[in-house]
């Protein structure tokens, strides 16, 4: 099919358009957003997502957490890890985010999501539709992450029992973000450090209120 009208046409499916999000969020009084951390195994993207969740859940907003390992206990049980199930793994994950902020929700995705260009397209989907999109670099030294391995996982990609993991082999590169809202460094910053840091950013750019 030359375009998306065309395909569409073929499969008959239309788009039906129902209520806006500016409705909703005028109803709800909330915003829906997407905040996404991205980083190494074990540079601490799910506990500073769990922790963010709570402080916003606590402070009234509607908060969900979407995370790596769970999300591929369900909706992406079918993905394993070589470069084009990643793929596909952060594609489904934009959808979703933004799925839940056009619901008036702050999604807080964190996966690795290890390429840029895959990073890039969950943003592109939220700006086409006018949603925000914070990109937040958890970041920490390869060396640190290794000495945390939490779930010995490092130790097994080392003894070549994991054969494709991320920063560690060749095949499973880390693309670091080039210009992301948000910079943590966990080796030098605590968990309460970076939820005041994304806080911060999201009241001072009013985004939060
Ligand atoms: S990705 O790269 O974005 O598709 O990965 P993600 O969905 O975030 O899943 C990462 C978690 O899966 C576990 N795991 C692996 N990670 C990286 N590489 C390989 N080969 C691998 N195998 C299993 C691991 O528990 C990751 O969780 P975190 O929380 O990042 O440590």
């Amino acid at each position: 099919f030359e375009d998306e009208y065309n395909y569409n046409l073929a499969l008959n499916i239309t788009w039906h358009a129902g209520l806006t999000y500016a409705e909703r969020t005028a109803i709800l009084r909330q915003p829906g957003l997407t905040i996404w951390l991205t980083g190494l195994s074990a540079s601490g993207k799910s506990t500073i997502a769990t922790a963010l969740e709570q402080h916003l859940l606590h402070n009234a907003f509607s908060a969900y957490r979407l995370d790596g390992d769970n999300i591929r206990f369900g909706l992406n049980k079918d993905l394993g890890f070589s470069p084009e199930d990643r793929v596909e793994n952060i594609r489904r994950i934009g959808e979703v985010a933004k799925l839940f902020a056009d619901a008036a929700t702050v999604a807080i995705a964190s996966f690795i999501s290890p390429y840029i260009a895959d990073r890039k397209i969950a943003r592109d989907l939220h700006d086409a539709a006018g949603l925000t999109f914070i990109e937040v670099h958890v970041d920490v030294p390869l060396e640190v992450a290794e000495q945390r391995d939490p779930k010995q996982l490092y130790q097994k990609a080392r003894a070549g029992i994991i054969k494709n993991f991320t920063g560690v082999s060749p095949d499973a590169p880390y693309e670091k973000p080039e210009k992301p809202e948000i910079y943590i460094d966990t080796s030098r910053e605590s968990v309460e450090d970076a939820v005041a840091k994304i806080v911060e950013y999201l009241e001072s750019n009013g985004i939060l209120k």
